[in-house]
């Protein structure tokens, strides 16, 4: 009988080895680790092997226990067989921006990559519930989640975690204050349109917009907005510690079934489209996850202009929307 929980990481790059190691050092759950062999001149090396023996090394150091294992796929979807039996399917593969890159321009090669990933998921973890990471996340999850078929509250996207803790970031940084003690949401898609959440965004308990002024305030939004981009310019790629940490609250929240609200991209449905004003489009909300992936989809206050932001941010996302239809018509019919 399987006793431990099984997370699957699919792409084993700079996101994905960060929330396997992660993962295992918290030694809640076993992880597979899945990526593409790679060139060292001549030589053909499998990068994921290395890297699942080196976490697995580390746990032995520190008395750890938890198996890591590592698989070579190929970009084919062959190699996938050891998914079964995962209960939790994390997809980091893809290609990360690189300066002067939005995220969109990602779209195209992401999508091809995530199509066979899901169709492979499809086959071998049926039951799993699925965090896309890859971006645009919410036009990434949205595709991934009418390959698979699953029930929507077994797919969702990861991104407002992110933005959410990268605002909580430059607020405490800014009042000097644990970001434990505030409180922030991001919602919205994943993309300089994101939304945070002004009015209900307090520290300790004192509404923010008591603690500092707007024009402040207004400076902290510009900044987690393009807080990923800041990363990009920095680094020459995109950020990775903090993705990798906010997938893991994640992951944390549906194994130990926690039910904390944490703001995720999902599918909208008629439902929620009534509160929302969207559906028919995955994008952040405030959800509750539970061993069953997404348990409800918050309806989260907010005020008239924070509902103009959300709308716009939604459009936004559904923008391309038409593109993700037409790349996943074209594959369907080859
Ligand atoms: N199958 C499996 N893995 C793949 C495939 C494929 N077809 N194509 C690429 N990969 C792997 C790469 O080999 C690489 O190891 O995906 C990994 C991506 O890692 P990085 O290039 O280091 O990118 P990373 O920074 O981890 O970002 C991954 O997450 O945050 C998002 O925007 C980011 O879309 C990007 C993704």
């Amino acid at each position: 009988m399987k006793m431990r929980k099984v997370v699957s990481v699919i792409g084993a790059g700079n996101v994905g080895e960060h929330v396997a190691s992660l993962l295992a050092l918290r030694g809640l759950v076993d992880v597979r680790m899945f990526d593409i062999p790679k060139k060292d001149g001549d030589r053909i090396i499998e990068p994921v092997k290395g890297k699942a023996l080196d976490i697995r090394q580390m746990l032995a150091a520190i008395d750890i226990d938890a198996k890591v294992e590592g698989y070579t796929v190929t970009p084919e979807g062959e190699g996938y067989e050891a998914l079964e039996g995962s209960d939790i399917v994390v997809i980091t593969a893809g290609f990360p921006r690189r300066p002067g890159m939005s995220r969109e321009d990602l779209l195209e090669k992401n999508i091809s990559i995530l199509a066979i990933i899901a169709e492979r998921i499809k086959k071998y973890a049926p039951d799993s519930v699925v965090i896309v990471v890859t971006n645009p996340v919410d036009l990434m999850t949205y595709a991934v989640y009418r390959i698979l078929g699953f029930p929507r509250n077994r797919v969702m996207g990861m991104a407002g975690v992110l933005d959410s803790a990268r605002f909580k970031t430059f607020i405490s940084q800014e009042i000097k204050v644990s970001p434990k003690d505030i409180h922030a949401y991001v919602i919205g898609g994943h993309g300089d349109e994101m939304v945070p959440l002004i009015s209900i965004s307090n520290v300790g308990g004192i509404p923010l917009i008591n603690m500092l002024p707007r024009e402040k305030i207004e400076e902290l939004i510009r900044r987690t907005r393009f807080g990923g981009g800041e990363i990009v310019d920095l680094m020459g790629t995109s950020a990775y510690y903090a993705p990798a940490a906010a997938i893991v609250e994640m992951v944390e929240a549906i194994v130990t079934d926690n039910k904390r609200i944490l703001p995720c991209s999902v599918f909208l449905d008629e439902e929620d489209g009534e509160y929302y004003g969207a559906k028919n489009v995955c994008v952040g909300v405030p959800v509750k996850l539970g061993n069953c992936g997404v348990e409800e989809v918050i309806k989260i206050p907010m005020l008239p202009e924070e509902r103009q932001m959300w709308e716009r941010s939604v459009e936004s996302v559904k923008r391309n929307l038409k593109t993700v239809e037409e790349l996943l018509n074209a594959r369907s019919k080859v």
